[in-house]
């Protein structure tokens, strides 16, 4: 008979937000006709903007005739698409990225678990605690961990934590790692780096001849901006890092699926015999073998979300969500709540009433005013004691989950 991938047993949790979904459900089953808001996983509620609408409808005319068609495209995207991302997402903000260097795919989970296709299996990884669970569980899955212990935590990863004394910005650690993953802003604490914490990261990992994953699919609901949107803003980051983006929440693309991965030509790795391996032509390979590209139509309207109207457009959706952001964490801090996140990213971080745990406050939340927050024990053992709320939702849903949750009436 055939033998199955056996590390799929060492994970000891469902994927979260399914998990998630399922006891919503059940409460729905239970209990009819109730106005159910959901401000759990990090979907997008607002229409696409019309400049994408435009270019992909046009894509489709486009299609449906016999000059304009399009079969296969290029695997790594469009040339188009590529050198628009290099020169406004990165070469105007002072980066030496080449389009080149630009691989499109349908989304960030899936680069940044494929991207361990083209790495070895023992390596040291860090990834913090709480963590977006896709770094921790495609590693599992991988077989690059041991077995659980301690519910969310596996054998074999470094767990550097987030906690309110240090922010939730990963601290550098002190034994030496092979790759670490980052995410800036961070899902799921809202947190952000500053330049400096980012060209420490940068440092350490020049000297330890590290790899970081940085996950920026959250660049753009940066307000500050003296803040950097890339890792590769700071000197020496060609050299060691790879960036993972995303058209999912700042252009409203989690349905229409269309993201990107920068891999800088003048990263290398080393094989096991210590030869010296270029990661750009690794994953170009990589994505060749195994991926056909992002759909021509998708491709042309992600396109024009650098056009004059669309950045316009994007823009106006930012300033939406983070408005919602403001509400969720004036709203309760008011009510005297302890909350984190919310000012560079579209997550509220929310310390737990005393005496309610990460579930507890997730079930009290949804029992009480129908409100679908995401546990924090969900992302690590020390998300335990939060819970985490998007602020991706239409503003009068904002507004009625702020008004059912302040009206509530639990010790703080
Ligand atoms: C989240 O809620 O954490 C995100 O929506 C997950 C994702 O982007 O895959």
């Amino acid at each position: 008979m055939v033998k199955v991938n056996s590390n799929y047993f060492k994970l000891k949790t469902n994927y979260l937000f399914p998990e998630i979904n399922n006891r919503v459900n059940h409460f729905i089953e239970i209990n009819n006709n109730i106005n159910i808001i959901r401000l759990g996983i990090g979907d997008v509620t607002e229409p696409l903007p019309k400049a994408c609408c435009l270019a992909m409808k046009a894509a489709v005319d486009e299609m449906g005739t016999d000059h304009g068609f399009h079969g296969y495209g290029p695997e790594q995207g469009y040339d188009w698409l590529r050198k628009a991302i290099a020169y406004h997402d990165f070469q105007i903000r002072g980066c030496d990225i080449s389009s080149e260097e630009i691989f499109i795919s349908d989304g960030s989970k899936c680069d940044t678990s494929n991207i361990l296709n083209i790495l070895s299996n023992d390596n040291r990884i860090a990834v913090t605690d709480p963590v977006y669970p896709v770094y921790v569980d495609s590693n599992v899955m991988a077989g690059n961990t041991g077995n659980n212990f301690e519910k969310t935590h596996y054998r074999g990863l470094i767990y550097i934590i987030l906690n309110a004394e240090n922010n939730f910005v990963a601290s550098i650690p002190k034994e030496r790692v092979d790759i670490v993953y980052l995410c800036f802003p961070n899902n799921p604490t809202g947190a952000v780096a500053t330049r400096f914490q980012l060209k420490e990261w940068v440092n350490y990992a020049l000297d330890n001849d590290s790899l970081i994953l940085f996950d920026a699919a959250y660049q753009s609901f940066i307000q500050d901006p003296n803040l950097p949107h890339s890792i590769f803003e700071i000197e020496g980051a060609r050299n060691c890092a790879i960036e993972f983006r995303s058209f999912s929440k700042n252009a409203g693309f989690t349905g229409t699926r269309c993201a990107f991965s920068v891999v800088p030509k003048s990263l290398n790795g080393n094989t096991i015999c210590g030869n010296k391996v270029n990661l750009w032509e690794l994953w170009k390979r990589r994505q060749s073998t195994k991926f056909n590209g992002v759909n021509y139509v998708v491709q042309r309207g992600a396109e024009a979300v650098y056009s004059h109207e669309g950045q316009v457009q994007i823009q106006a959706l930012t300033k939406f969500y983070m408005e919602n952001a403001a509400i969720i964490y004036n709203k309760l801090q008011d009510i005297g709540l302890q909350v984190y996140g919310g000012k560079h990213a579209p997550y509220v971080w929310i310390k737990t009433p005393e005496g309610k745990d990460s579930w507890e406050f997730f079930d009290y939340l949804l029992k009480k005013a129908h409100i679908v927050s995401t546990p924090g024990s969900g992302f690590g053992k020390a998300g335990e004691g939060y819970i985490r709320l998007s602020a991706f939702n239409s503003r009068s849903n904002i507004e009625v989950a702020m008004d059912r949750i302040t009206a509530l009436d639990f010790d703080i």
